[in-house]
């Protein structure tokens, strides 16, 4: 997968480059670039911006740059999806990270300052993409948050396919607890079901914890999940007790509070 990032700030992006998504470069399997917007402006100083039309605050990006930095790099017969970063735009979420991680290329759009000219969306957009209800500074980190989500879910770059499938959201649950050596950290244990080595009791265990935080944490999620579902009777019976176990622990706040009214 290629993905080029149109930024005035190309110096902000090593971080992309590192660890598993810098390995991933390496080996060839995900190519990233990001290209200085500024390098397109016809202005005598190179500028990207200007003060928006009917006056207020701030300053809103240019046209030009933009829409002539996107044809350079999508090229004749670009397949791909072009994306402006921006708090307007549809939430990120795992379900459209893996649609985008099915593109040959995406190229991403970041703004600045009060956002960009509407006629460089019109122009050379495809759709507008939010990583959250908040207001960066930049597009930058919201394009790296993207690129990140969507790239470690190209095949090979996690190195272990299977984990990206059992994380949260994937699954459908969030992910159940994880621990690793020692079994014992300042008193605290490891649960048992995970050191026998017995894989079925194991894979039960992970199946309740799932449940058991989803419900806590996102009881629409675990909802979703269980409508619908057939469960084998050992799994029902998992899941009758994760619901129990959840059941008792709303009860108990609700029976103390009545207890502790007067009179
Ligand atoms: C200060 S923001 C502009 C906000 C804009 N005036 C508004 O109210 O919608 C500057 C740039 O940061 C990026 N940005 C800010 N918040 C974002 C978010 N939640 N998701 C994605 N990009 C964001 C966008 O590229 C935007 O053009």
């Amino acid at each position: 997968m290629k993905i080029t990032i149109l930024t005035t700030f190309p110096e902000m992006f090593t971080p992309l480059h590192t660890s598993m998504l810098g390995r991933a470069e390496r080996a060839g399997l995900l190519t990233i670039r990001e290209v200085d917007i500024r390098a397109y402006s016809k202005n005598k100083h190179h500028n990207t911006d200007d003060a928006p039309f009917g006056g207020g605050a701030g300053m809103v990006m240019l046209a030009q740059p933009i829409v002539d930095a996107m044809r350079d790099v999508q090229g004749e017969d670009f397949r791909g999806r072009r994306i402006y970063l921006s708090p307007r735009g549809q939430t990120l979420t795992q379900k459209k990270a893996e649609e985008l991680a099915s593109e040959e290329e995406l190229i991403l759009l970041c703004g600045h300052y009060e956002g960009v000219d509407q006629r460089a969306l019109d122009l050379v957009i495809d759709e507008e993409i939010s990583i959250g209800d908040y207001v960066l500074t930049g597009g930058e980190l919201a394009a790296m948050v993207l690129t990140d989500c969507v790239a470690r879910l190209i095949p090979g770059v996690l190195g272990c396919e299977t984990s990206a499938e059992t994380e949260s959201f994937s699954s459908g649950l969030l992910e159940y607890p994880q621990y690793t050596r020692p079994r014992e950290f300042e008193g605290l244990t490891v649960p048992e079901p995970l050191l026998n080595g017995n894989h079925r009791e194991i894979e039960g265990w992970q199946l309740t914890e799932a449940l058991y935080v989803t419900l806590k944490r996102r009881p629409e999620m675990a909802e979703a999940w269980l409508s619908g579902r057939k469960f084998s009777r050992a799994q029902k019976r998992l899941v009758d007790a994760v619901l129990e176990r959840v059941r008792q622990e709303t009860q108990e706040p609700a029976d103390e509070a009545r207890n502790s009214e007067p009179g």
